[in-house]
């Protein structure tokens, strides 16, 4: 596609560019958030910042920055990641009082493959269903929205309603370690269709607790928990061990407010199973986009919307 428009400076990003990138994505939901009349707490930044150092450290060619003519400081940046042969487009930001003037796409065109080496790769991303702009862009692309990525957010309060793990289910908890084991690896080769062993040692490094489940000495699943109330990623080599997994990881920490998970709706059982115990929907789902098949998301929920 061709890209009218504003032709701002661009560069790769850098370090120290970091703080600015998480500056921008906080104005740039924060302005089209309180336009649709909804509140808007970012909460804590510095997570994100470290996302994104180390979304700058495995794909550095994929994280750019586009700035003011004259100035070094960033306007606008993106930052996509390559997994296997999954493209994920992790962020675009652009300053509000820049949009609609072609930038995003701009950069956007300077992460995709080029246009004659995308056969054979999934393009993906995850949007706010709430705003047509990315949702439209992307779709130009093929990366078409297709599935909703509900954030259920709660306390289970009726315990009767959470799913056990069948009694032929073992579970190991790996509270200090920094790399994943094979475990995990071989589990995320059938069910996202690739290993990414960097993404594991960064949820480990954030503190995450890692829990595995086996049967017959085989690994079947595995999901992590953190004493913020975050759950997930999870994967599961049968569907419906989803559901129980998911129920067992809220039995790993006591939340200090609520616990919240990003549940794609492929994932029905344990929705369903969720919303029976107390949870309930954000006002708004993520969407889901691509242009083939990402991970198979009845058995799946993604570490984030960043990061498949
Ligand atoms: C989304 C964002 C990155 C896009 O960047 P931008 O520089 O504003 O967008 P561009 O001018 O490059 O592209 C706009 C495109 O959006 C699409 N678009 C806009 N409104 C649309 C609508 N209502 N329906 C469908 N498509 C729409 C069109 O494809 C348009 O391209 P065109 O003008 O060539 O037809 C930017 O607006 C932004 O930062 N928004 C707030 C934060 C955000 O939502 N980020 C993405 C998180 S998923």
């Amino acid at each position: 596609m061709s890209s009218p428009g504003l032709d701002l400076p661009e560069r790769p990003a850098r370090p120290d560019d970091l703080a600015a990138c998480t500056r921008l994505w906080d104005v740039a939901i924060g302005d089209y958030v309180r336009r649709l009349n909804q509140p808007w707490f970012p909460g804590e930044l510095a997570p994100l910042e470290r996302l994104l150092g180390h979304l700058l450290t495995t794909d550095p060619d994929l994280f750019r920055v586009a700035t003011r003519p004259g100035s070094d400081e960033p306007v606008a940046f993106v930052s996509a990641n390559r997994r296997g042969a999954t493209w994920f487009l992790s962020m675009l930001f652009v300053d509000p009082a820049l949009q609609r003037e072609g930038v995003g796409r701009r950069l956007l065109e300077r992460v995709l493959p080029p246009p004659g080496e995308r056969q054979g790769i999934a393009l993906g991303t995850a949007t706010d269903s709430a705003q047509p702009i990315s949702n439209g862009l992307y779709a130009t692309y093929g990366i078409v929205p297709r599935m909703p990525v509900w954030r259920l957010v709660g306390r289970p309060e009726r315990h009767d309603a959470l799913e056990r793990l069948p009694a032929d289910v073992d579970v190991e908890l790996l509270a200090a370690a920094t790399e994943a084991p094979d475990a995990v690896h071989a589990l995320d080769r059938v069910v996202v269709g690739h290993e990414r062993r960097p993404d594991h040692a960064f949820l480990l490094a954030e503190r995450r607790l890692l829990a595995i489940y086996w049967r017959d000495g085989q690994p079947v699943g595995y999901g992590y928990a953190s004493p913020s109330g975050r759950f997930g990623p999870m994967a599961a080599l049968d569907a419906s061990l989803l559901a129980p997994i998911g129920a067992h990881l809220l039995s790993l920490f006591e939340a200090p407010g609520a616990f919240a998970a990003w549940v794609p709706g492929a994932a029905g059982p344990l929705t369903t199973m969720l919303l029976r115990a107390g949870f309930r929907f954000d006002p708004f789902p993520m969407l889901l986009c691509w242009s083939g098949p990402l991970a198979d998301l009845e058995r799946y929920v993604p570490i984030s919307g960043a990061l498949i």
